[in-house]
């Protein structure tokens, strides 16, 4: 810790309030997978449903973060690093809010994925593997870098030239390259209720 002289400042409005007055719990749904594997059409569509169910929730879209709070990381693997824990970061605030927090990075390295784990309670990191196989996220290109990947004009890209570790003990593997997008938020949905946490 860099700043000195700074005292914590312990809130009055706990958390345990704030999840009362939710209705819910407050956890961290963290969709991991390779770019084009789906993660954010996932995890918009599960808060589309959460937020029918009156839940108050929030994601954190990589392609969006990118833009503000770390507009000044690259992909390198410590920019990839430093990109993971300061949305850990953000979403552990979130969870202290009250709010159930989906987030959508490739998040390629099972070490940060862990660092983030190990910021909250037990239970409240849930890890959502979007397995998609390359082939299909390739076939797929939405955003045509793939492609680019492959000339050579993007370096490091995940699934070509950089990385992905799947993780080793996901609390779900949601089948993003083949199944329908209602089964995958159906089976997120299930698993959240069967946890109690909605
Ligand atoms: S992460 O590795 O640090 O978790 P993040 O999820 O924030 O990545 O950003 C991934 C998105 O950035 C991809 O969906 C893609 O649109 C874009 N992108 C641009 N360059 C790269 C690259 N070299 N590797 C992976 N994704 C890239």
């Amino acid at each position: 810790m860099k700043s000195s002289n700074v005292v914590w400042h312990t809130a009055t409005i706990t958390r345990d309030h704030r999840e009362k007055q939710s209705g819910h719990r407050s956890v961290i749904l963290w969709f991991t997978g390779l770019s084009g594997a789906g993660k954010s059409t996932l995890a918009h569509a599960v808060e589309e449903h959460l937020f029918q169910r009156h839940c108050r929730t929030f994601t954190i879209d990589g392609d969006n973060v990118r833009h503000g709070l770390c507009a000044d990381l690259g992909f390198s693997s410590d920019d990839r690093v430093e990109n993971i824990r300061r949305v850990g970061e953000l979403a552990k605030l979130f969870t202290e809010a009250g709010v159930l927090v989906l987030t959508a990075f490739i998040s390629p390295f099972q070490a940060d994925r862990d660092r983030v784990r190990a910021l909250v309670p037990d239970g409240e990191f849930i890890e959502v593997y979007c397995q998609a196989s390359l082939d299909i996220c390739e076939g797929r290109d939405v955003k045509g870098l793939y492609k680019k990947a492959r000339s050579g004009e993007i370096a490091h890209f995940t699934g070509i030239s950089s990385p992905y570790e799947p993780p080793t003990s996901p609390e779900l593997t949601v089948n993003t390259g083949e199944a329908t997008i209602e089964a995958c938020v159906a089976q997120v949905i299930q698993y959240l209720e069967a946890q109690g946490i909605i």
